[in-house]
Order: C-alpha cells, then structure tokens, then sequence
C-alpha cells in the first residue's frame, strides 16, 4: 500500500469514554463532520456511540445523511446553516437543527428538534440579539430542543473572552429554563466545567487530538490516526546532487537518499518542505527537498534501509513519535487541517 491512514477504532471508543467522564452529567454530543476530521465520518461515529457519546453532530445535511444511510440512529443535529434544499435533506435524516431567525422557525415542519443559537461573540452563525434568539424559542414552541452558542477562544490561554462568552450566554438562558443547553467545543469540555451545562459538543479531542495544540496525553487522549506509507527507492546522492524539483535539497556530503510515495496529492502539505521528519524503519530522519503530487524524500544519512521499510509521517513507533501537532506547528497551522487534509487518494483502515 503506497500510503494509508489507519485509524483505530478503539482509541476513539476510549477518548469518548474518557469525555463523557469528565464532562458528566452533562451528555457527550461527538462532533464528525468533515467525514470526521477525516477518520471516515460513519466509523467514527459508530466508534463514538460505544464510547458513550449520546448524541453526534455535522455540519451538512449530507453528512447527516450519509450517517443515517449508513444505518446510524440516535440524535443527529445538523451545526451548519441551511439553505431550503438542504434543509429538506436534513429533515429526511430526522436531524435536529440549528435557528436564529424567526423566518427560518416558521418555514420548519411540526415535528423537527430546533437548536436556538445565540451568537455571543464568535460573530459567525446565529443572532446578536438575545431578544432575537428567544422569540426563536419562543417560535419553535415544543420543539425548542436546544440552547446553544459557540466559543471563539476556548484554546487560548487567555480565558477573558471566554469568560465574557459564558457571562453573555448565561443571562441570556436564564430566560428559558428547562430547555437542555451546550455550548462548549473540546476546549472549553477540558479546561472550563461552568460552560458544559447540559452537552459538550466535542470534534477534535474524540480524536485524540490536543483542541490546546500541545499534547494530547495531557489529556489522557490518544490519537487515533496513524499516516504510513513506505520507502520505495534507496539512492546514494553524492556532494552536490539534488532531490526534487527546484533542487530545494542538495546534497553537502555523500549520504543515502528515500523516496517516499505520498505527496500534496494525498495530503502531505507542501509547505512541508525540507520542514518535517519521518519515522523510518523506526527511527527519526529528515523530510529533504520539496513535497510533491507523488512523492517526498527522506535524508537516511550514512544508514540506508531496505526498499519497502515503513515510513510514518504521523504516529508512534518505539519512543518515537510524530504528532499531527507537530506538523501543524511546522507550518502555522492547526491540527484538526492537518486530518481533515488527508485527500481521499489515501485509503482508511480501520482497526
Ligand atoms: C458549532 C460547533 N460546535 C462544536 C465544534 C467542535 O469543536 P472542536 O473540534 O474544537 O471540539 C465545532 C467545530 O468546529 C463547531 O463548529
């Protein structure tokens, strides 16, 4: 196999475990759009239900379709905004939804759950307007089956805007009693227990991703996805010979080259160039010239390895490790863009 993403399967099960523990009593909503931040959206969510999660959460129509064509039952609320097509795929797949207009409310059949959306500072979806947001509660009348709001800051250190979110949604819920309420992200689940009320809505940890960009074991989160593929040419490359286009790599000293068949065209970001490390044959070598569509190559130095030894660009071998945190720190970018950028040209396997 030139490259795969293994995903296990049981490491979701026990991220889950591990959330639902420590956000109860409040229920664990598992987040799995974007095909699950790229672990394959059906076998995650199946993985998460056994984990406990009570409740899963997309941002499409289609996704929720996809879920329930896949036999999936139990509650499903669709996050993102909907046009009236979409809506109609949405309703087909029995999914909650989200409202913050009133327009939208009374355009909706008798029997859909409605999320009510306060926009309390993330500026995105929902309304400003807390008068606004409960006239939608109000609107939806028995089938207001949800308060929510999103946090913009959760993974920061800095928790002033977090708090002034919280403080924001607070007085804004306590007009509605009785209605079940979530609002926190991985992040704000993790570090800040006043904003888990009823759910916490969790994508990133589930994964055993850090949503704090450090390290998932902080957590007690393993990750879940493992990004191999293998070394399919050996070279020698003497002082002055180069890899790749543009020549970003040229040799200084006599040493063995590896070239690794996985490139931008399953994922492997370009800017990666001459700026990350694989493991090969377990241990730690140098990433050297530029990515391509197909191929990278590696820096063995004076130990060459055996055409088709193993090269893992995320996962653990020995006590060695490559995180998605440490790619996306490479190149300024968060983990979660790092799965959800494996291309579909990678083949899933699930263990
Ligand atoms: C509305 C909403 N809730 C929850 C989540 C889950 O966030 P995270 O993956 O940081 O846990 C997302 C994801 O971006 C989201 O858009």
């Amino acid at each position: 196999m030139r490259a795969l993403a293994r995903v296990d399967l049981g490491a979701i099960e026990r991220n889950c475990a591990r959330l639902a523990a420590v956000a109860a009593p409040a229920r664990l909503c598992a987040v799995v759009k974007a095909d699950g931040y790229g672990h394959g959206a059906v076998p995650a969510a199946r993985a998460a239900q056994a984990g406990g999660a009570s409740w899963l959460a997309v941002a499409t129509a289609g996704e929720a379709f996809e879920l329930r064509a896949a036999g999936i039952e139990g509650p499903v609320l669709v996050m993102g905004a909907l046009s009236a097509a979409e809506l109609d795929v949405a309703l087909e797949a029995r999914a909650d939804v989200v409202a913050w207009r009133e327009e939208f409310v009374a355009g909706l059949p008798e029997r859909v759950g409605v999320h009510a959306k306060l926009d309390t500072g993330m500026g995105r979806l929902g309304t400003r307007d807390p008068d606004e947001a409960s006239r939608v509660v109000e609107a939806a009348g028995d089938r207001i089956a949800g308060l929510m709001t999103h946090f913009a800051t959760a993974d920061e250190d800095d928790t002033s805007f977090l708090d002034e979110q919280l403080r924001r949604f607070e007085r804004w819920i306590a007009r509605h009693p009785g209605v079940p309420v979530h609002a926190a992200n991985s992040a704000a689940a993790l570090r800040a227990p006043a904003a888990r009320f009823d759910m916490v809505r969790c994508g990133i940890a589930i994964y055993g991703m850090d949503p704090l960009h450090r390290d998932p074991a902080d957590h007690g989160l393993e990750p879940a996805l493992e990004l191999v593929s293998y070394v399919a040419e050996v070279k020698r490359a003497r002082p002055g010979e180069s890899a790749g286009y543009g020549r970003r790599f040229v040799a200084e000293r006599e040493t063995w080259l590896g070239t690794v068949p996985i490139g931008y065209g399953d994922g492997v970001r370009r800017a990666l160039t001459n700026n990350a490390d694989l493991l090969v044959a377990g241990r730690r070598v140098p990433l050297v010239g530029a990515v391509s569509m197909d191929n990278i190559t590696v820096d063995l130095g004076d130990e060459p390895v055996e055409r088709g030894a193993e090269a893992v660009l995320i996962g653990a071998r020995g006590g060695e490790r490559i995180l998605a945190e440490e790619l996306a720190t490479r190149i300024g970018t968060i983990n979660y863009e790092v799965t959800c950028g494996i291309a579909p040209r990678v083949p899933r396997d699930y263990e």
